[in-house]
């Protein structure tokens, strides 16, 4: 047994400035095959990666997003859950899929399949040396990002990724990931409030000695703190009015 893909997988933190390096062709072909590689629930292979290395077209989905590195990095793929070869196949075999393919259960498994690839995709990056960062701020305008990509109906926008050699003063590092003990539990879930309780306020120091330390002072907010922000504001309310639009969560 080696340990070359745990040390890989520990080494992880999101890139966010790239060197102004293209990645090559066959480098995405490599990727995308990586990607491809993934489980898929029942083999229906319900996603399909849009790359993107035309500047007009990066720059739009930036003007989505608001962040810059969206249009400045090597290449950039756009993940997206995909059954319109399916209802291709629905008309076909004349068979009604709309059951399937507009259920909850559809937008999970479309979901999981297309995020199983990414993250093959993400590792294999990683391997090769590249940083990566998932951007979910593409859904802002899933509308525009539709019109921008061409997405035909039983589509949608998932998340996008930004692939590149990390520039020379990019200076991220892995950040501390919840105890072992607080995420993993053995044959039974194990609620008791309390000790929930107090392993969060332990992982709060640990996140806020950790922002202290790589801000020089400045950010010293804790997990809690981030969670409150993140999940006490309301975002991105037209998720189901979109995923409806394009066939989904229908029942
Ligand atoms: C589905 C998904 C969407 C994300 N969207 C964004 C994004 O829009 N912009 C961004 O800067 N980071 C984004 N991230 C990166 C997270 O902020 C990051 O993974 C998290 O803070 C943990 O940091 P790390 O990846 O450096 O370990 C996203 C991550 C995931 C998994």
């Amino acid at each position: 047994m080696t340990n070359y893909v745990y040390d890989l997988m520990k080494k992880h933190h999101s890139v966010r400035k790239f060197k102004n390096n293209p990645l090559s062709d066959d480098v995405v072909k490599r990727l995308v095959e990586a990607g491809q590689s993934a489980s898929s629930s029942s083999y229906l292979q319900t996603y399909s990666i849009i790359g993107v290395n035309d500047p007009q077209v990066k720059n739009d989905l930036k003007e989505v997003s608001g962040q810059p590195y969206v249009a400045d990095n090597g290449y950039l793929f756009v993940f997206v859950m995909d059954f319109y070869r399916h209802s291709l196949i629905a008309e076909e075999k004349k068979t009604d899929m709309d059951v399937s393919i507009g259920s909850t259960e559809g937008l999970l498994v479309g979901t999981i399949d297309a995020t199983l690839v990414a993250q093959n995709m993400a590792v294999a990056a990683e391997d090769m040396g590249y940083g990566i960062v998932y951007l979910g701020s593409l859904r802002n305008d899933v509308h525009r990002v539709k019109e921008v990509l061409n997405l035909p109906e039983h589509t949608f926008p998932l998340f996008g990724m930004a692939v590149g050699e990390p520039a020379d003063d990019e200076n991220g590092a892995p950040k501390p990931r919840l105890p072992f003990e607080h995420v993993f539990h053995e044959n039974q879930y194990n609620s008791d409030e309390e000790a929930q309780r107090n392993v969060l306020a332990s992982y709060d120091k640990t996140v806020s000695d950790y922002y202290n330390k790589r801000t020089d002072g400045e950010r010293s907010e804790t997990w809690s703190d981030q969670i409150a922000r993140a999940l006490g504001s309301k975002q991105r309310l037209d998720m189901l009015d979109e995923l409806n639009k394009s066939g989904f969560l229908k029942r």
